[in-house]
Formats: structure tokens, sequence, C-alpha cells
């Protein structure tokens, strides 16, 4: 794995203790690097109206957005599952509105298993702005 993987696992890892996730005691950590080389993490943040959740990888992406970057060149996200935690369908397709399909997503466990895929890997197909080009 390449060193700014690692360093992006790092970051996650770290905002993970800061997940809010009292209902699923599921906590969850995402961080971006983004193309300015910036690093962006969220955390998944529960409510008791349970549908309110947001997932970790929007609250990087909103991070990123706030903070003015709008492209996504890596993706890290981690929890404490038995295998590499593996994106939300949702959450997909919010990555791929500002990342390239060869954009490169580490899943990894909080005990050290790691799996590397890409966006267009996750979500092949995606819909994208190309669809709407007669709009
Ligand atoms: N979760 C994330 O934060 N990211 C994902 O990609 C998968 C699921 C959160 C949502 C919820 O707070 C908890 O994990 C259990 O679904």
């Amino acid at each position: 794995m390449s060193r700014d993987a690692t360093l992006l696992i790092d970051a996650a890892r770290n905002v993970r203790l800061n997940a809010y996730a009292p209902y699923s005691k599921f906590k969850v950590g995402a961080a971006i690097r983004a193309t300015s080389g910036a690093v962006y993490t969220g955390v998944n943040v529960e409510n008791v109206a349970y549908p309110e959740g947001t997932c970790a990888e929007a609250g990087a992406i909103a991070a990123m957005i706030a903070a003015g970057d709008t492209g996504i060149a890596e993706v890290a996200v981690i929890a404490d599952s038995p295998i590499p935690v593996s994106p939300c369908g949702g959450c997909r397709q919010k990555l791929a509105e500002f990342g390239g399909g060869d954009v490169v997503v580490t899943l990894a466990t909080t005990d050290g298993l790691t799996l590397q895929t890409t966006l267009a890997e996750l979500l092949p197909g995606a819909f994208t702005q190309e669809y709407m080009k007669r709009s």
C-alpha cells in the first residue's frame, strides 16, 4: 500500500473515535485526500430519528466542500468490522460526484485488514452529469 493510503487510513482511524453512533454502536471514520493535497475527515453522526443519521463519507465530503475543495484524489474508510468496511450505496454516489472512476478507495478494519478498490469498481454504471447533457 502507498504511503498516501497509509496516512489516509491513519487519519480515518483517528477521527473514527469521535463518531457519534450510540444506536448502531458501529463507529465509522472516513478520510479524503483532495486533489489539492489537503486531507478532510468525517465520522458517522446518528440521530434518535434513525433515518436522519449521516455516514462518515458524507461528513468528509461536507468538510472538503466547506473548505473550498471539489476534487477527490483518494479515499479511506475504517470501522471495527470483520472484513474491510465498504461504503453504502448512497455514499458511493456521493463520492462519484467529486471523484473519477480511477480514484483509489482503501477499505479498512481497525485490526489492520485492508482492501483497495476504486470508485468505478464500487459503483459501476454511476449516474453522472454526462446523462444530463440535454437538460
Ligand atoms: N455507515 C457509514 O458511516 N458509512 C458507511 O459507508 C456504512 C455505514 C454508518 C451509518 C450508521 O451510522 C452505521 O454505520 C451503521 O449503519
